[in-house]
């Protein structure tokens, strides 16, 4: 596995000027944010080598190094999951890579259901804390001491301080937040109304598949993490509606105007 990491590191070393200072990784049909970066410099994940290739709708698959404000950001277009069938190791390897290239910070964001009934389509959650309920952990397996300590802190998974700059950027913007707790399930099939009942009762404020197994691995490896969900649905059994991955795609082309806004006041910001 580390030699793995290092080859993509290499190359991507060879591509970019300097160690990008904040990495974001952008959920399904977030990916437009890219596009605001300034010098950028284009990497498609085939080159990379290594690199997972991701399956998803709404996940075009790229590296785009460029400066935002004045900050050099590293942002992945498009990630892998772990219902593509992808083993845990696969799907932090991006976030591995990450940390072995020296990157301090990740901003992920993702497209979630509420489950907090007083959440709409359209709101945006800055994630304080998670649960783990994909059934697997991605640092199961051998212990690698240059990469993390066995068993690593995961209480303060999402930096304050950070977060509360995106809180504050997006009141700067007019924009409204609130913090939750993300619970992560594996999908690919959405939950059920009675698995939704006990995320709520379970402490969950939104749910998605996505996003804990790059979190963890990235303080396991001491970088600073902020996290912003995007709700895209009201969870299962909460209104008549089925739940459709048409749907998430949908709503997010709708808020992805206002989370590049988001985004772009906290570099400004930062
Ligand atoms: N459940 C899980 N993941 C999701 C949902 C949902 O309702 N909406 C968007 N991603």
């Amino acid at each position: 596995m580390i030699e793995r990491v290092r080859q993509a590191c290499a190359f991507i070393r060879g591509r970019i000027a300097e160690v990008p200072e904040f990495a974001v990784i952008l959920g399904s049909g977030l990916g437009a944010f890219a596009d605001s970066l300034e010098e950028s410099v284009v990497i498609p994940y085939e080159q990379v080598p290594n690199w997972p290739v991701s399956t998803a709708p709404g996940h075009s698959g790229r590296l785009v190094a460029g400066r935002l404000h004045d900050r050099s950001i590293l942002v992945m277009q498009g990630r892998v999951h772990f219902y593509e069938g992808y083993s845990m190791e696969q799907v932090v390897f991006p976030a591995r890579v990450m940390g072995e290239l020296g990157v301090r910070r990740l901003l992920v964001t993702n497209a979630s259901g509420g489950v907090d009934p007083s959440l709409s389509s359209g709101d945006i959650v800055i994630l304080e804390d998670h649960v783990n309920f994909m059934g697997a952990n991605p640092l199961r397996g051998p212990d690698i001491p240059a990469w993390n300590d066995r068993f690593p802190d995961m209480s303060r998974c999402y930096d304050e301080e950070l977060s509360s700059l995106l809180e504050r950027s997006a009141t700067s913007e007019g924009l409204k937040t609130r913090r939750g707790v993300y619970f992560a399930f594996s999908g690919p099939s959405f939950e059920t109304p009675a698995e939704i009942r006990m995320a709520r009762t379970l402490g969950a404020t939104v749910v998605g598949m996505s996003t804990v197994p790059e979190v963890i691995v990235a303080n396991a490896m001491g970088m600073r993490v902020c996290a912003i969900s995007c709700v895209a649905n009201a969870a299962a059994g909460m209104t008549e509606n089925a739940l459709s991955g048409q749907e998430v795609l949908d709503e997010m082309a709708k808020t992805s105007e206002r989370l590049i806004r988001l985004l772009s006041r906290f570099f400004k910001e930062v």
